[in-house]
């Protein structure tokens, strides 16, 4: 204990440490006693107030209650921020405070924390390098990657911050070239922190884009083999315990009531769609996930995430009534029903979806030759008044070499093979 006892908490270490064992035997009720009584004679004490947060902390977790867990940031923010605060407290306490900031959706508060612990512990590499997430969190991105280059300049192998600069700038600046390198140099330290899907997604996915097909592969079987993706063409990263394949038939899916009912009444929805086409009124958003390498793609979304989009649906209420007589399309808590518009040009790059829970059908609306999309290793096109249906966790790429736009229904559904219960119990995607 004597790390974090400042001289005016030595003077009460007997009745700090009677405090400190009630709370280590999580007799939480009297430890929030003591530390109170402490407290009241000694307001300057840090001990007791991280102590008091610390008691806050278990309570707010065992109640799971959001109010004692601000009570809890309240009071570890006091702690930190108090002139005597032993350097090893600080750092326990800030660790702590910051993650649960964070936990509770508080980024910008959880960045002070971490800009406070960072500048008093500037040779710290570990504690600049979650400065930098905390600013990715924040999303202060040209900041985040200022401190990332900081920790190069004086460590020049790190691999944390080598994945991370790498990341970002693959992710939003779009910067394969200078990516690439640096998430390759990242993922052959080992450190602690690089051994993550994403990193070797992103870099597989930035080699794809610079024409390195095989150097790419090279990163996607590795990370198959590690256990981060379920093969090197399959790299979805949020996945569920089912079989998977790549195109389907509207039979395997067991949904093909369903499917057949919106291939009967395709003209309707076509229509509503092509109603959102004018730029000026219509509703219709370009995709943003950076997935093009040219061209104009956009889309217009009914139901994300298993809730209907009511703006939305006002606008093509026939297609959205069609879908709600459709329960495993729009329960789909991992997928979304949309309208998507390929203008001629367009080239998607090879991608996968970001989990494996749903299938992905498309329902041809306006189908001109020159559209094309591959799944791995089969390509297919549309046809106008039906389904084509796979799988999109695995690596798929649209092309658009024709001269009249491309219109289609596309309609997620829960895998067949995910139960019920495992349904309830999925994040949404
Ligand atoms: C995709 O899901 O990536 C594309 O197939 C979408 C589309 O409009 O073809
Ligand atoms: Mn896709």
């Amino acid at each position: 204990k004597k790390s974090i006892t400042n001289k005016a908490d030595f003077k009460i270490r007997k009745k700090l440490d009677e405090a400190d064992t009630l709370l280590e035997m999580n007799d939480l009720e009297k430890a929030a006693m003591k530390y109170d009584k402490i407290l009241n004679k000694h307001p300057e004490s840090v001990r007791a107030m991280s102590g008091k947060a610390q008691v806050m902390d278990k309570m707010a977790e065992q109640k799971r209650s959001n109010a004692l867990l601000e009570e809890y940031i309240s009071l570890a923010s006091k702690a930190i921020q108090m002139v005597d605060i032993p350097a090893d407290l600080l750092l326990q306490v800030a660790e702590r405070l910051a993650d649960r900031q964070q936990f509770r959706g508080w980024m910008k508060k959880a960045l002070k924390t971490r800009k406070l612990v960072a500048e008093k512990f500037p040779e710290n590499l570990v504690l600049q390098n979650k400065l930098g997430v905390g600013y990715i969190m924040a999303n202060e991105l040209n900041e985040a990657k200022d401190v990332f280059r900081q920790v190069l300049a004086v460590s020049s192998m790190d691999g944390y911050a080598l994945c991370h600069l790498g990341f970002l700038l693959k992710t939003f600046d779009h910067e394969m070239e200078e990516a690439i390198p640096l998430l390759e140099a990242g993922i052959k330290t080992k450190d602690p922190g690089t051994a993550d899907g994403r990193f070797y997604m992103h870099l597989g996915d930035a080699l794809q884009r610079v024409g390195k097909n095989d150097e790419a592969y090279k990163y996607f079987n590795e990370g198959a083999d590690l256990g981060f993706f379920r093969s090197a063409y399959q790299r979805s990263l949020y996945n569920s315990d089912v079989d998977s394949q790549g195109w389907w038939t509207m039979e395997q899916t067991g949904y093909q009531k369903y499917f057949k009912m919106l291939e009967e009444n395709w003209e309707t929805i076509r229509d509503e769609g092509m109603a959102q086409m004018d730029p000026a009124t219509g509703a219709f958003h370009p995709e943003e996930e950076n997935l093009r390498e040219k061209g104009d793609w956009k889309q217009f979304t009914l139901y994300q995430r298993g809730r209907k989009v009511d703006s939305s649906c006002a606008k093509t209420p026939k297609t959205c009534a069609l879908i709600d007589k459709f329960p495993d399309a729009k329960s789909c808590k991992r997928g979304q029903v949309k309208f998507s518009v390929m203008q001629p040009g367009v080239h998607v790059w090879p991608h996968c979806g970001p989990t494996n829970s749903r299938i992905r059908a498309h329902l041809g609306l306006v189908v001109p030759e020159g559209p094309k999309i591959r799944v791995v290793n089969e390509t297919r096109t549309w046809m106008e008044g039906k389904f084509i249906v796979f799988d999109d966790s695995f690596e798929h790429e649209v092309w658009h070499d024709g001269t009249q736009l491309r219109l289609v229904l596309i309609v997620d559904v829960w895998h067949p093979d995910i139960t019920e219960k495992q349904r309830s119990q999925l994040s949404p995607i």
